[in-house]
C-alpha cells in the first residue's frame, strides 16, 4: 500500500516541486546519487573501480516531453561515453528510452538511441537499455530488437513482475539478448504485472534459471539474498563460470555485499545515477524500502 502511494507520488509534478526544494531531502539524495555532474560520477566510479567493482552510468532524467530535452540528454550521454575509455574503462551506460524521447516521437527516440550506440561502439563502451513503465515497455523492446543485430552486446533490462516477460525472452530466436533481470520498479495494473511480492520473487528465481541456461552473459539486478543465492546455486549446478554473468546493484544499497561478492570471485556492477533530475528515481527507491518513508515525510514537512 505504502509502496504504491510512493510510486504514485513519483509521477506527481507538484510533489516533485516541493521535494526537490527541500533541504532535508539532500541526505537521501546523496545516498542514492553520485552528484550533479559527470565529473562527480566519474570520481565515484574511479573509487569503485579500485575495489574491482564496475559501474553503469545513468544520467538522471526521464519521460521527457519535448525533443530538445531528449537531444540534450543524448549529447550528455555521448560526453559520458567519450569520457569512459579515458577515465573509467569497462564502465557501461544505462539509458532510459523515455529520456531519449520515446513518449514524444518513437522515430526520434530510435535515432537518438542509434547515435548513442554508434558513439558507444566507436569508444568500445557497452550500452544498457533500462526498462520503464508499460507505456514504453513494448516500444522499448521493439527498438532494442531492431538494433540488436548490429549492436549485439547491448543489454536490455527485463522485469520479472511483468506478465509478458518470459514470452518476450523466448521470442528472441536469431540473436540472443544480453539481459539485466530485475523485479520491476514501476506502478502497473494487475493485468500487466504481478503485484504479490513473493510471487514476483518466485518468477525472478525461475527466470534467472532460464537466463543462466539460455542467454549470453546475463546480469542479475537485485539486492535480494534469496535471488542472489539462487543465482549462485543455479550457476554452480549448470556449470556456468562466475565470470560469465554479473550481479548488478543500485548505488547506495547493500554496499557491504558488493565487496563480499567481489571477494567470492563474482563480477559486480553498480548502477550509478548522476544529474539533477533525481526526483522520480528517488521516489522509486523509497517505494522499494518503506522504512525510508519516515525520512521522506520529514523532508516534506521540514521543506
Ligand atoms: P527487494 O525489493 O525485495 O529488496 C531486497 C533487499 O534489498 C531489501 O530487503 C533491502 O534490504 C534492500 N533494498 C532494496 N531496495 C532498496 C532501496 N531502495 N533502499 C535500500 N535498501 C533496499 N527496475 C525497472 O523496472 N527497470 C529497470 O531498468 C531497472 N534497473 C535496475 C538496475 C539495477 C542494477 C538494479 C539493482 C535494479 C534495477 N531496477 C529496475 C529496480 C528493480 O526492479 C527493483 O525495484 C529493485 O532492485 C528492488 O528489488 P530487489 O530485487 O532488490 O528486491
Amino acid at each position: 500500500m505504502i509502496s504504491r502511494l510512493l510510486l504514485h507520488a513519483s509521477e506527481s509534478k507538484k510533489l516533485e516541486h516541493t521535494v526537490s526544494r527541500s533541504r532535508l531531502t539532500r541526505g537521501l539524495v546523496k545516498r542514492y546519487v553520485a552528484g550533479n555532474t559527470l565529473d562527480d560520477a566519474l570520481a565515484v566510479t574511479a573509487a569503485l573501480k579500485k575495489k574491482n567493482i564496475d559501474v553503469s552510468l545513468d544520467l538522471l532524467g526521464e519521460s521527457v516531453t519535448d525533443l530538445i530535452e531528449s537531444e540534450r540528454a543524448t549529447k550528455e550521454y555521448v560526453e559520458a561515453i567519450q569520457a569512459i575509455p579515458r577515465h573509467v574503462p569497462g564502465s557501461t551506460i544505462s539509458v532510459k528510452p523515455s529520456q531519449l524521447g520515446m513518449l514524444v516521437d518513437k522515430d526520434a527516440c530510435a535515432r537518438n538511441l542509434s547515435v548513442l550506440l554508434a558513439a558507444a561502439a566507436e569508444n568500445d563502451v557497452l550500452v544498457e537499455v533500462d526498462m520503464e513503465q508499460s507505456a514504453v515497455g513494448p516500444s522499448t523492446l521493439e527498438a532494442y530488437r531492431a538494433l540488436l543485430p548490429k549492436y549485439t552486446d547491448t543489454r536490455v533490462a527485463m522485469q520479472a513482475a511483468v506478465r509478458r516477460t518470459q514470452d518476450d525472452l523466448e521470442s528472441f530466436t536469431e540473436h540472443k539478448p544480453r539481459i539485466r533481470l530485475v523485479k520491476g520498479a514501476f506502478k502497473e495494473t494487475l493485468a500487466v504485472a504481478v503485484q504479490d511480492k513473493d510471487e514476483v520473487t518466485y518468477r525472478y528465481l525461475k527466470m534467472s534459471e532460464w537466463a543462466l541456461a539460455n542467454l549470453p552473459d546475463p546480469a542479475f539486478g537485485t539486492h535480494d539474498d534469496r535471488c542472489i543465492n539462487h543465482v549462485k546455486a543455479t550457476a554452480e549446478r549448470l556449470g556456468v563460470d562466475r565470470r560469465n554473468f554479473e550481479f548488478q546493484m543500485l548505488y547506495g544499497v547493500r554496499r557491504k555485499l558488493w565487496t563480499e561478492l567481489v571477494q567470492e570471485g563474482y563480477r559486480v556492477r553498480i548502477y550509478l545515477p548522476y544529474g539533477t533530475a533525481w526526483y522520480p528515481y528517488l521516489m522509486r527507491r523509497m517505494a522499494e524500502r518503506p522504512a525510508n518513508l519516515l525520512l521522506f515525510m520529514r523532508s516534506l514537512v521540514g521543506g
